[in-house]
């Protein structure tokens, strides 16, 4: 990667006097790759922005207002309370089949909240089986919910969802009659695609039968329910929402994590996305002829099989889910094993680098990455001009077991 970027980013982040590891996104990487993502609305798609990937309000606002939508995606109980509240006028898919008592905690903590989001019309629950559709139905005849239901199909990922049918069709009618519950669409993912070896048939074949097979579940809504575009047909993800057209029958597209293209999306359908997220941290110990303790004839083994190189340094924190990316030949001293307090990392030898200089790392995801900083730096025109806080979460969600004696 650029040197030049690096020591820019590395002179505005000096310039705020900031002496502690951070995260930074690149605001106009970040709307850059915002405008690739704006091409699936040319193809007919909406844009429904996976908010586990990007925990942050104001990242999400200020992608909402880019993207135009007002549609979310959302993993995690608290994090669902922390949206209702934040962004009230959101449109929430739950990304994943929530158990029972998590459906009730909310509606609990949402009756003492004063709020103006309205889960009747602004939140879906997934359902994966019959039998969470019987026990959604039981819960919300008990509490006298009316739950809007997506039901999730298995379109080759396998990680669970309806993959059959005839159960899909059950389930449909069940809803169809549903006093309680009402069926608002599906979400198919597919994020195997990418990765299929050409001995499994490749990314093309996997995209095929993907497809095809989330065109079978459309036509049975067809048959229950009439015209399936009324109702909500998400699918993608970060890594394949450049495959779809607007032949493809799903309406809106799930992805988040290609705006920041963290590492484990460096695939072949995010060519056109940069990098925008990055750990700043700075050097605390410089180490000529690294040592491993007692074992000083091993380690100069190390260093002439170049398996240990020349230089090694200390950094301010570690152990992060990411890879260093600058200054470049840095690596994890394996041998030295990880901390997340102050961790070794070698470089080649020459480079030029000193106690409180700043190294870079490229987060390999974003979700967790941003939940650990707090704050996140915001980089644009070579300042830092901005912190945005990640997701934080609500005081009210820590209940202690009631006493009954
Ligand atoms: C159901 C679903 N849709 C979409 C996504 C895509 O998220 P991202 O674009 O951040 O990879 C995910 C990621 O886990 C997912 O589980």
């Amino acid at each position: 990667m650029d040197s030049s970027y690096f020591s820019q980013l590395a002179k505005a982040i000096h310039e705020t006097g900031i002496a502690h590891p951070v995260l930074v996104i690149d605001k106009e990487r970040l709307d850059k790759n915002s405008s690739c993502l704006a091409n699936v609305k040319s193809q007919n798609k909406a844009v429904r922005l996976v908010a586990k990937s990007l925990p942050s309000v104001p990242v999400l606002r200020h992608l909402m207002q880019r993207l135009e939508t007002t549609r979310l995606m959302c993993f995690h109980l608290p994090f669902l309370m922390h949206l209702t509240e934040e962004i009230p006028e959101a449109d929430i898919l739950i990304g994943k089949p929530m158990p029972q008592r998590a459906v009730e905690s909310f509606y609990q903590w949402q009756s003492q909240k004063d709020t103006t989001f309205e889960p009747e019309q602004q939140l879906q629950w997934l359902v994966d089986s019959e039998q969470r559709l019987f026990d959604y139905e039981a819960l919300a005849r008990r509490l006298g919910l009316k739950l809007r239901i997506n039901l999730e199909v298995d379109i080759g990922l396998h990680r669970g969802g309806f993959a059959n049918l005839e159960a899909f069709e059950r389930s449909l009618r069940l809803l169809k009659q549903s006093q309680h519950l009402c069926f608002s669409g599906i979400m198919g993912y597919e994020a195997h695609i990418t990765k299929i070896p050409w001995y499994l048939g490749g990314p093309q074949r996997a995209e095929q039968q993907a497809k095809s097979s989330y065109a079978a579940f459309v036509s049975v809504i067809e048959t229950v329910f009439g015209d399936p575009q009324q109702y909500c047909l998400n699918a993608g993800g970060s890594t394949t929402y450049p495959l779809y057209t607007s032949q493809d029958l799903c309406n809106e597209i799930a992805c988040a994590s290609a705006l920041v293209k963290p590492s484990d999306f460096d695939v072949y359908t995010l060519q056109s996305h940069l990098p925008a997220a990055f750990i700043a941290t700075p050097v605390l110990k410089t180490v000529a002829r690294p040592e491993l303790p007692m074992a000083r004839g091993l380690s100069r083994l190390l260093r002439i099989t170049g398996l240990l190189h020349h230089q090694a340094v200390f950094i301010y924190g570690g152990n992060w889910l990411a890879r260093p990316c600058f200054p470049e030949g840095m690596r994890k001293v394996r041998y030295f094993g990880a901390s997340s307090n102050q961790e070794m990392y070698s470089l080649k030898e020459g480079t030029p680098l000193k106690s409180d200089h700043w190294v870079f790392f490229r987060p390999t995801q974003s979700e967790a990455v941003m939940l650990q900083f707090g704050k996140i730096a915001i980089y644009e025109n070579g300042r830092i001009v901005d912190w945005w806080q990640s997701f934080e979460y609500p005081d009210t969600l820590y209940p202690l077991a009631s006493h009954s004696d």
